[in-house]
């Protein structure tokens, strides 16, 4: 049995988890499958519970930036973006530091790490109190969509974990944008190796120009290689999803953008304002429920409308384009 816990049994959280066991927790993104990152038995626990094909490196989470960056040797680059987007939906791929007390398996035997401060009060309260690292992949099934909800995690997860702390739903909504310094691009700059909540705009803003991984739609060749997590088909719904739909065939259930296409018998609109901010937060949830329904109604698919590509929309594209890519 899965133990659902409330706001006011942190306690019992921490006290789970600094005995091994794995708890799932609200961020603001989407919530975390969280274990000490420093119990090798729970971190393998972790790969377990998702069903992870392969040992993908996993992001650790900390209280506050100071306990961050005590396991990675942490650049300027590092401290200024701490300052500006931390705690936030920003992950940072650092070298380990030698007195690192993460598992190595947490990452995945790379010689960087991938640390984050979560701005959710409860995420940051029960860090606190847990006194380790914890990480944290997204608490669903390997290649499902991200759970928003504690309902989301029991879906896929319950039973396979010891508990899920229900903070409501998460208010971003997409997984965190994670930022390579570890010297990878050319002369050691930064990359971007997936785009989240914080958008590659607002980071560019603070550090000028920075690289980007290859966009999803070119990646299915290398996508394994610098961030074994990105692989090309995630996210993936049961029915399938056709992308930049401007027109709806009749069994077709729809996700729109703005004002919806007409005559679909089943919609969830991202944001009827157009909002891209709105839109992420919904974003999850919505191809849940049309997948559910759709699936119910007996829909052949779900069509997406299109997303503009600024701001979060790059993030929401991404997922879009995962949860449309050929199934491996
Ligand atoms: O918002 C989020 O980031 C959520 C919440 C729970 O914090 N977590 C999350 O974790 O999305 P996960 O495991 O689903 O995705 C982690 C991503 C993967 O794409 C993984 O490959 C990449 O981060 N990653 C982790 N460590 C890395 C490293 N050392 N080098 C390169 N990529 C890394
Ligand atoms: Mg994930």
């Amino acid at each position: 049995m899965t133990e659902l816990l409330g706001p006011g049994d942190l306690a019992r959280a921490a006290a789970l988890l600094r005995d091994g066991r794995l708890v799932a927790f609200p961020t603001e993104t989407v919530y975390g499958l969280g274990g000490d990152a420093t119990n090798a038995e729970a971190v393998a626990g972790i790969f377990a519970a998702k069903g992870r094909p392969h040992f993908n490196p996993l992001i650790c989470h900390y209280p506050s930036a100071e306990a961050a960056f005590a396991d990675v040797l942490a650049d300027e680059r590092a401290h200024r973006l701490a300052a500006q987007f931390w705690p936030g939906a920003l992950t940072l791929v650092l070298p380990r530091a030698a007195a690192c007390r993460v598992d190595l398996l947490a990452g995945a035997g790379l010689d960087t790490l991938a640390v984050r401060v979560p701005a959710n009060p409860l995420a940051r309260a029960l860090l606190r109190e847990v006194g380790v690292p914890v990480a944290a992949p997204s608490a669903n099934r390997s290649g499902q969509v991200s759970p928003t909800t504690a309902a989301h995690v029991l879906d896929g997860l319950g039973g396979r974990i010891a508990a899920v702390v229900d903070g409501g739903p998460c208010t971003v909504g997409v997984e965190s944008t994670v930022l390579d310094l570890a010297g990878n691009g050319p002369e050691g700059a930064a990359v971007l190796l997936r785009p989240g909540g914080v958008p590659a705009e607002a980071i560019e803003a603070l550090l000028g120009p920075i690289g980007r991984a290859l966009p999803v739609a070119a990646a299915a060749a290398t996508a394994s290689l610098r961030s074994p997590g990105l692989l090309l088909s995630h996210y993936a719904p049961g029915l399938p999803v056709r992308l930049d739909a401007i027109s709806l065939a009749p069994d077709e259930a729809l996700l729109a953008f703005g004002r919806p296409l007409p005559g679909a018998a089943l919609a969830w609109n991202l944001s009827e304002r157009g909002d891209l901010q709105e839109a992420a937060a919904r974003l999850f949830a919505g191809l849940r429920w049309l997948d559910a329904e759709g699936t119910r109604r007996g829909c052949r698919g779900i069509a997406v409308m299109p997303v503009p590509e600024t701001g979060l929309g790059a993030a929401i594209n991404d997922r879009l384009a995962r949860a449309a890519a050929p199934r491996g």
